[in-house]
């Protein structure tokens, strides 16, 4: 069997720190907010897993008929030897591309799920005995140091997870994945597309109630990691498109005035009746609002592909 690494880039202490950090700003500010990466437990893993197989739920599908399409393309104009994958979850999609890309030596999926990343990274290495797979356990807005392998490289962001990230947030980390590449590397970069708002609304709560479940997972993570008496079901799934901002936004509504305790924190938060914690931002774009971004970050788009009915598109960009 290949070679199969898993690499933890922070100690698991630093990970209960941010934790703590993230809680402490996101729900004594106002509004309540808090970061979506602590969805991503085994169960909030699992939860994103059953949401790609939902009716309403088409980026997945999306994405992956542009992969199937243009995996051929994208290998032919990268010729990239090492497969860098950030957010790479259950690693799925990143078949169609693994298949296609002729001259790759290694695959590093990074991710803060150890959960998914064991479980990709081990089925991967037993499918494909001369892949070398690297896995880290990583923040990929925290600074990433990858591991020394063969260019070209390719850094892959797919799912559409940039929409996850605020503005400010996606600037900077656009500018940190430019530092990672050398010249003669390249970025696919995933980004759903603006459309009519009952479509991503329907995306966002879907009728199974997956979603509702997924978002509550965050209240189920802060109650372990942190002891806190958050009862899920005492608050309401919401989403909303912002047609100003042109993102989605998933909140969690107080069904009642409570006082929800958080012994990690020594604090008390109270939330009134119908007030709203913002648990996500998933923005969607324009091609003019992609390339200026990645423009900013000196990258330069160089191939923009959709799928046949224009939902999402796949991008590919090279340092400037
Ligand atoms: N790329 C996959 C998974 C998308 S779900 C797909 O397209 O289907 C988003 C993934 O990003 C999850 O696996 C989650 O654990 C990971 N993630 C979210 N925020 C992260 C962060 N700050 N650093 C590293 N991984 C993160
Ligand atoms: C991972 N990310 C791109 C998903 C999205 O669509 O923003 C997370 C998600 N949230 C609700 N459903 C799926």
């Amino acid at each position: 069997m290949s070679p199969f690494h898993v690499t933890r880039t922070l100690p698991e202490d630093a990970t209960g720190a941010a934790l703590r950090a993230d809680v402490l700003r996101g729900l004594t500010g106002t509004p309540k907010t808090l970061p979506p990466k602590w969805f991503y437990d085994a169960r909030g893993s699992d939860l994103f897993e059953k949401i790609t197989e939902l009716p309403e739920y088409y980026p997945t599908r999306a994405e992956r008929e542009i992969l199937v399409d243009r995996a051929g393309e994208i290998a032919a104009a990268t010729g990239a030897r090492t497969l860098v994958e950030l957010g790479s979850g259950s690693s799925e999609k990143t078949r169609h591309l693994l298949d296609a890309l002729t001259a790759l030596h290694t695959y590093v999926p990074v991710d803060v799920s150890e959960s998914a990343l064991v479980q990709a990274g081990e089925a991967l290495v037993a499918e494909r005995p001369h892949l070398d797979v690297h896995a880290l356990i990583a923040d990929f807005t925290a600074g990433l140091t990858l591991p020394d392998t063969p260019g070209p490289r390719l850094a892959a962001f797919l799912g559409g997870t940039i929409g996850n990230l605020l503005p400010a947030e996606r600037a900077d980390f656009l500018a940190s994945v430019r530092a990672l590449l050398s010249p003669g590397d390249a970025l696919l970069l995933g980004t759903d597309l603006v459309k009519d708002a009952s479509v991503l609304v329907a995306a966002y709560d879907d009728a199974a109630g997956v979603t509702a479940e997924f978002n509550k997972n965050v209240l189920s993570v802060v109650n372990r990691e942190l002891g806190a008496d958050f009862a899920p079901d005492a608050f309401d799934h919401v989403a909303r498109w912002d047609s100003g901002l042109e993102w989605i936004e998933m909140r969690l509504r107080s069904r009642t005035a409570q006082t929800v305790k958080i012994p990690a924190l020594d604090l008390a938060v109270d939330f009134a009746a119908g007030e709203e914690l913002r648990t996500e931002v998933s923005a969607k774009f324009r091609e003019d609002g992609v390339r200026a971004e990645l423009g900013a970050a000196g990258l330069e788009l160089t191939h923009w592909w959709t799928d046949a009915e224009g939902r999402f598109a796949l991008s590919l960009s090279t340092v400037r």
